[in-house]
């Protein structure tokens, strides 16, 4: 038996036991007579100590091990004459009788022991199993499995089934890039990795399942970023006759019981609503940061009555003003005000334009384009109180939105107005359903082919298809979109209209989705879902902004796995085999 305990469960009330332990050394202080290492397990840490006079043997024996060393002991458990209130198991340590040590480690390639590392990330990456060995990132793979189960237990509760959908699936069009499979038996076809389980689900409505929940692998070949994994994790949902308010009461009360389970915190449902167009007037993004104000606030009326000649320019080219307002921010130095002048500038936008008040008046270089009582609009417009200044932007509205949008978050960043441990939810509703691709010209879905048109807007779907609102919602989290779904259509005729209007030709519809169509025409109960992002979910239960923290092997943000160096060229046979031949090949160098 290599233990009767682990390494945080000793206490006071256990002096004098006989206890058996093993785990890795995680600290060793040699003090010559004494030694003292801290044994350390995924439970916690436990204080050894060497005494010669209890074992010489042991005692010698101890002198050999070293950092990340795995071993086992038995000892008696005492006192500690200066008990350590940060441990858990503080107020004891053990008197070694007899140590086994089970196998040596290499000197580890960064320290494991401190919470806080110095170490690059790659570095970590490329030994994750011992990354994983540290308190950080245990703590946050223990929080993964706390609300994946706390996930399957509510949605079971509520007459959920989990079904396990393909993971080698028919290649169809859901927005980003698939990974594909090739096919051995039968040359030249590939199977393609889900992007989420979308088509099952419904499938799976149509074959009467009714409540469906999986939790999801999702693969998606697209640019990575900070809260994006090529491999990531879903809740994916979804459910028959219910409706779209059952769905949001639903979701509120699983994360209520997620946080208050997995974080003790209680939050209030049901959460805030918003439409997409006024998320993107108020805050120039479909994801905003509730948890600090900064609206950003249309001055294109303003504007119209300066003589400032960019003003004038934009809002002739169809563009518009706006501005954001920082409290007490006239302060901010010249040196500060050109950083964010240079940080919008990648948005597209060439200038920002200050306006700040000191002293009950508005001073700035453009105010000699506003006549007075214009000051006075815009003072009242933007409620200014002294000392606060105005940042104002002018251009073609998506670059604005952007911009301000991004500036909003860096400047809430540096001036710290995010408090911790709040936590702002907002469903978005009424996405339009299409975007126009410029490139390609035509239109695109915003969220997916099987989206249900809003029923108000049915009517414009021939001829203004681009006014047609969705019936299509996501759930933002501070600032994070995390989770996104849709009622779907269950009228085959509704869907043919929508492949048509996204320029699918029925051959193009047959070859992709042909089964899929079929199968709406063998009786479709009216349906919807959502999917979580189960990945982001962690991310701020866990107040990580890296996504690759909370996922056990995560790729970097170039797609590659430093553990296991992959992905890798394969050994010509497997090619020939699948009649694969590659044209030119890229060698990747691993430090
Ligand atoms: P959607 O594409 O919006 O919807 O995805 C749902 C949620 O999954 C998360 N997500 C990601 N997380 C990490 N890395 C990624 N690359 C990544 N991509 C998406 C986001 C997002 O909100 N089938 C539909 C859902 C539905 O309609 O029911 C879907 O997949 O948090």
């Amino acid at each position: 038996m290599f233990r009767d305990h682990n390494c945080s469960e000793l206490t006071k009330l256990d002096v004098g036991k006989k206890i058996t332990l093993s785990g890795w050394v995680n600290k060793r202080r040699d003090h010559g007579s004494m030694i003292f290492i801290d044994i350390r397990d995924r439970y916690g840490i436990t204080q050894l100590i060497f005494d010669p006079e209890i074992s010489s043997i042991t005692h010698e024996m101890a002198k050999k091990l070293r950092n990340e060393w795995v071993f086992s002991i038995k000892g008696e458990v005492a006192l500690r004459d200066a008990p350590n209130p940060n441990l858990k198991t503080g107020d004891i340590e053990i008197l070694v009788e007899n140590l086994k040590i089970l196998s040596a480690s290499k000197p580890s390639p960064f320290p494991i022991f401190e919470d806080k590392t110095e170490t690059n990330e790659e570095l970590r990456l490329k030994y994750r199993y011992l990354d994983i060995r540290r308190k950080p990132i245990l703590d946050k793979l223990k929080m993964r499995h706390l609300v994946m189960l706390e996930t399957r237990n509510f949605y079971s509760e509520n007459g959920f089934l989990e079904i396990n959908t393909p993971i080698l699936c028919k290649s169809t069009p859901e927005g980003a890039r698939d990974y594909l499979v090739p096919s051995r038996v039968y040359k030249g076809n590939f199977y393609a990795l889900p992007q989420s389980p979308q088509i099952f689900k419904q499938l799976l409505m149509i074959g009467g399942i009714d409540k469906y929940f999986q939790i999801a692998p999702c693969f998606r070949d697209e640019d990575l970023r900070a809260d994006r994994q090529p491999e990531f994790t879903q809740i994916d949902v979804e459910m028959s006759f219910d409706g779209k308010d059952k769905l949001f009461e639903l979701v509120e009360t699983h994360l209520k019981r997620v946080f208050k389970k997995c974080k003790n915190i209680d939050i209030t449902i049901p959460f805030e609503k918003m439409s997409h167009a006024e998320c993107l007037e108020k805050y120039g993004s479909d994801k905003p940061d509730l948890r600090f104000d900064m609206e950003l606030i249309r001055l294109d009326e303003i504007a119209k009555k300066t003589s400032f000649s960019i003003f004038l320019d934009t809002l002739n080219a169809d563009g518009c003003v706006k501005a954001i307002k920082v409290e007490k921010g006239a302060d901010l130095s010249r040196k500060k005000l050109d950083e964010y002048s240079s940080f919008v500038k990648p948005f597209g936008l060439k200038s920002l334009f200050f306006i700040k008040k000191t002293n009950g008046s508005l001073t700035s270089s453009i105010t000699k384009f506003f006549a007075d009582d214009l000051l006075k609009e815009i003072d009242e417009k933007m409620q200014i109180a002294n000392d606060d200044i105005l940042f104002i932007a002018s251009d073609a509205e998506t670059k604005v939105n952007q911009a301000l949008d991004h500036l909003r978050r860096k400047i809430a960043h540096d001036r710290n107005l995010i408090k911790p441990n709040v936590y702002k939810f907002l469903w978005v509703e009424d996405f339009p359903l299409f975007e126009f691709d410029v490139e390609e010209n035509r239109l695109k879905s915003m969220h997916h082919p099987f989206t249900s048109p809003s029923t108000k807007d049915i009517h414009l779907l021939e001829k203004e298809p681009l006014k047609v609102r969705a019936d299509a919602y996501d759930l933002v989290l501070n600032g994070y979109e995390i989770a996104g779904g849709s009622q779907r259509i269950y009228d085959s005729e509704i869907q043919s209209k929508i492949f048509k209007l996204l320029n699918l030709s029925e051959e193009d519809i047959k070859q992709k989705f042909g089964f899929f169509i079929d199968a709406l025409e063998y009786g479709t109960p009216p349906h919807g879902g959502i999917a979580y992002g189960f990945d982001r979910l962690i991310m701020i239960l866990t107040n990580t902004d890296n996504i690759r923290d909370v996922i056990a092997f995560p790729k970097t943000l170039k797609s590659l796995d430093l553990m296991s160096s992959s992905p890798c060229l394969v050994n010509q046979d497997q090619l020939k085999e699948l009649e694969i031949k590659t044209q030119e090949i890229e060698k990747i160098t691993w430090e």
